[in-house]
């Protein structure tokens, strides 16, 4: 298939039909054979997405009267002409011709002069509309405003950096797992392929691709010798602390990534991954299978413990939170047309009940790991720090590291510091009650 037209097949999917671009994302796999068509596919649909608000009002701009409902087909087709001239070396006679084609393929012969007008106003006002981006502040940083405001009040001093680092495309990061084999031996293996990658002073089994690439040409890939998590979310693992023959519980866990890295970090664990949505939590069934690990998978509400928990307690909990998934948009882009400050409140309201129902499952002495891929205070350090207000044996294990900022509660990574995803973490130890007031009489000399 026309790498073009399945880019505007996919923006169609995610812009009209609410679909992520995720899931989107194997139509392109499965329906172009060309390695080098895919890739360009791939970027159409996501440089659009990456732009989407920029490229939109730029689309403002160059149409007095916005196109039909029925229409939008074609308004993706001029979204991929406007990225194609403004981000790619596609040659601007090649970007306007070969998207124009693309009305005949649609059967809308109509759109041709329209497509054609809209693209080469564009080549002609370029200079004149670059003024305009960098007045307007959704044009400019390329976000949503509700957004921008959100991450001006949240970040006053790196609102603008942690913008643009989110239209940038993160590294393809590498987790050699140790039980296979040595992170450095790995790294020769993949030399020998020709893939050149960096180590990490962050995670012992960290590699940064220098060039993403297909995970099919990793070595050893289906046998479990690697797998893709981005440096951010290997820290789990070490954050928990991992004791021998621990009982972990992973609450929300698909597609997985986490609960493989624990069982790879100390393979006595005994993991519960659990996960509210069944498809997902066959993916955490596939990342264990090809990595040969073992645990018990639960598919449940983890708020709702009666429906799944057996009374044993916890001596680790990882609650990596469903939540807006702002400190990933490099990754996914359609979140910046897909998330509302609607969502964000939902989510933080969801959050605190997880917290709350999942805090009486940790054997005193344990310790809770809050993770979020979230910039959003709300749900991040402003969670915790009301979590621990109202929580009389909860206190807070400070994160030691050389990564993240360094927050009145947890450490917040921005997106792009290091390289990393952006992500929040929290330790929270439970203590034991006796212990605290034996502490507070010591203190005070009495109750
Ligand atoms: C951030 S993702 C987890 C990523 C995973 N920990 C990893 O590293 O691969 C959040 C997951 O939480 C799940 N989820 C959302 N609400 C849940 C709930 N109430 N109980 C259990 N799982 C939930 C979602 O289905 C989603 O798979």
């Amino acid at each position: 298939m026309n790498p073009r037209l399945l880019a505007m097949r996919v923006l169609l999917q995610v812009l009209v039909d609410g679909k992520s671009l995720n899931a989107c994302s194997t139509l392109i796999n499965s329906s172009i054979d060309d390695a080098k068509d895919r890739a360009f596919a791939r970027e159409l649909s996501f440089g659009v997405l990456r732009w989407h608000p920029r490229l939109m009002f730029i689309l403002s701009e160059l149409i007095t009267k916005p196109l039909k409902a029925k229409d939008q087909d074609i308004v993706c087709l001029l979204l991929i002409g406007f990225y194609q001239i403004l981000f790619l070396r596609v040659p601007d006679h090649a970007a306007v011709s070969e998207t124009v084609k693309l009305t005949q393929k649609l059967k809308k012969g109509w759109a041709k002069n329209l497509v054609n007008g809209v693209l080469r106003e564009l080549l002609r006002e370029r200079e004149n509309i670059q003024i305009k981006i960098e007045s307007d502040l959704v044009a400019k940083y390329a976000h949503p405003l509700w957004f921008i405001h959100k991450i001006q009040k949240d970040w006053p001093e790196q609102w603008e950096i942690l913008l643009e680092k989110n239209n940038e495309q993160a590294p393809m990061t590498l987790r050699v797992n140790q039980q296979k084999s040595p992170t450095k031996e790995y790294q020769a293996q993949l030399l020998d392929r020709g893939f050149y990658s960096s180590p990490s002073n962050f995670s012992l089994a960290a590699l940064v691709l220098e060039k993403p690439c297909d995970v099919s040409l990793l070595p050893d890939f289906d046998v479990g010798a690697v797998s893709v998590q981005d440096l951010a979310a290997q820290q789990a693992a070490y954050l928990l602390e991992l004791p021998k023959q621990g009982r972990v519980l992973d609450a929300c866990a698909a597609p997985g990534g986490k609960t493989a890295h624990i069982l790879e970090v100390e393979p006595s664990s005994r993991v519960v991954a659990l996960d509210i949505s069944e498809d997902r939590t066959k993916l955490i069934r596939q990342t264990l299978d090809r990595l040969g690990l073992e645990a018990q998978l639960v598919c449940a509400n983890a708020g709702d413990t009666d429906s799944w928990w057996d009374g044993e307690m916890f001596d680790r909990i990882l609650l990596d939170a469903p939540c807006s998934a702002t400190g990933v948009i490099r990754r996914n882009p359609d979140i910046k047309t897909h998330r509302t400050l609607e969502d964000v409140q939902q989510v933080v309201h969801n959050q605190a009940k997880l917290l709350e129902t999942l805090w009486p499952l940790l054997k005193p002495g344990g310790i809770l790991l809050y993770a979020t891929c979230s910039v959003l205070k709300d749900e991040n350090e402003l969670q915790i720090l009301s979590f621990l207000s109202t929580c009389a044996d909860a206190v807070e294990l400070k994160i030691e590291s050389g990564w993240g900022n360094d927050r009145p509660a947890g450490k917040q990574i921005l997106p792009g510091d290091n390289g990393m995803d952006g992500f929040y973490y929290a330790r929270i130890q439970k203590v034991n009650k006796d212990l605290i007031l034996e502490s507070a009489i010591d203190r005070k000399g009495y109750i």
